[in-house]
């Protein structure tokens, strides 16, 4: 589905939905991502290179004179009603935790919006490591302050971030929100996620494609592992701090050397888990560089590399990534591949040479369902602009 017949599809559902009224309707739409390579370094304060990518969820929103908000959801054909003075949960998580974190930290920050209806239109494949939800958070965000008149500036990331982290409570970095926002078309985004800032990096499109194979696997307790790494790290981090002569706030600030210097203070899981992000810091810078003088061989090198550690220390593989990755590694015109995401199912990137991406897809999904007994998704992907609004 294209972002315009995403807008289309938006604006008719919010009529059907919630009856014709004579407001216009504000409509944003936000992308999901790839990230190239830095996997779970962001909430170390480390470095990352995401693209956005162009699959868009798109949110229209109506404003209303009280303090409701109604929302309707055309992925799950589904409708929730929640009071700004009043947003509280659902038991079991579910799609409108979304809408309702953003709403609750826009107020937070002072946003004042009001009540408004509001229509969902998925275009990022869900549950797959390719930020559906950030696409979700930043959509409804930009639409709903738009229909109220307000501009949340550059706390546009932060009340998504929040809402992800605070409301919906995976302790997750910075990178989806930011580059579902700051996304660039034909290139990847290099972000320091402890000084915010970015550099784009071109990522010409005759020179690398994106291909994602999603594994269709969604493993239970993804989140509740995840929180798990983090405050392993953040446990890591304190460790260091106490035994290197400057401070260490996050492993962003242990370099190769000082971890090498002592690891061997470190129990076997800490060890690993910090290996992995100190090293993977490193990988990223390195992939940057070699990226900008267009040595696509060695970014491969790279993402081959990541891949290796997020699976054998940072323990956050399966066996169907594991069958993508073994799969495309045989292949020509296929640079590198790495899981992509949080881990435990999802997708693998491949970074592809153009002329081979039709023969790449084919021999993925040949191998992919020969190996796992189920098909994979792949999906060819083009880097694209974050957030937009559309008249
Ligand atoms: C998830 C999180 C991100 C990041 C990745 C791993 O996608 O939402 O913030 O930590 O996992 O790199």
């Amino acid at each position: 589905m294209t972002a315009t017949v995403g807008v289309e599809r938006a604006r008719e559902t919010l009529r059907e939905r919630f009856g014709a009224a004579d407001a216009p309707a504000a409509v944003a739409s936000a992308p999901g991502r790839v990230n190239l390579i830095g996997g779970h370094t962001d909430y170390n304060d480390g470095f990352v290179l995401p693209a956005a990518i162009d699959r868009r969820t798109v949110a229209a929103a109506r404003p209303r004179g009280d303090r409701t908000v109604r929302v309707h959801t055309t992925d799950f054909d589904a409708t929730a009603t929640f009071d700004l003075d009043g947003i509280e949960p659902t038991d079991e998580a579910t799609w409108s935790d979304y809408p309702k974190g953003v709403a609750q930290h826009l107020l937070a920050r002072g946003h004042a919006v009001g009540g408004a209806d509001l229509a969902l239109v998925g275009g990022v494949p869900m549950g797959a490591g390719l930020s559906s939800s950030a696409a979700v958070e930043v959509a409804t965000a930009a639409a709903l302050t738009a229909a109220h008149g307000v501009d949340p500036g550059d706390e546009l990331v932060d009340v998504c971030w929040e809402a992800e982290t605070g409301f919906v409570g995976l302790s997750c970095g910075i990178m989806d929100q930011y580059t579902s926002v700051h996304g660039e078309p034909d290139s990847a985004l290099f972000l320091d996620c402890r000084s915010r800032d970015h550099e784009a990096v071109p990522l010409p499109a005759d020179e690398a494609t994106l291909v994602v194979t999603d594994t269709n696997v969604r493993r239970e307790l993804v989140s509740s592992t995840y929180n798990d790494r983090v405050a392993t790290c953040r446990a890591a981090a304190e460790h260091f701090d106490s035994v290197l002569d400057h401070p260490v706030d996050a492993l962003r600030d242990v370099s190769v050397a000082e971890f090498e210097a002592h690891e061997s203070t470190l129990s076997d899981s800490f060890r690993k888990r910090a290996r992995h992000v100190v090293t993977e810091n490193d990988r990223v810078r390195a992939a940057t560089s070699a990226l900008r003088d267009g040595r696509l061989e060695r970014v491969g090198a790279l993402l081959d590399a990541s891949h290796a550690s997020l699976r054998d220390d940072y323990e956050v593989s399966v066996p169907e990534l594991e069958a993508v990755v073994d799969v495309a590694g045989d292949l020509a015109g296929v640079y590198g591949s790495r899981l992509i995401g949080a881990g435990f199912g999802g997708c693998v990137l491949s970074l592809v040479r153009p002329d081979a991406v039709e023969a790449v897809t084919d021999a993925i999904e040949t191998g992919y369902r020969e190996r796992a007994h189920t098909d994979p998704d792949v999906h060819v992907c083009d880097p694209a602009a974050g957030v937009r609004h559309h008249e």
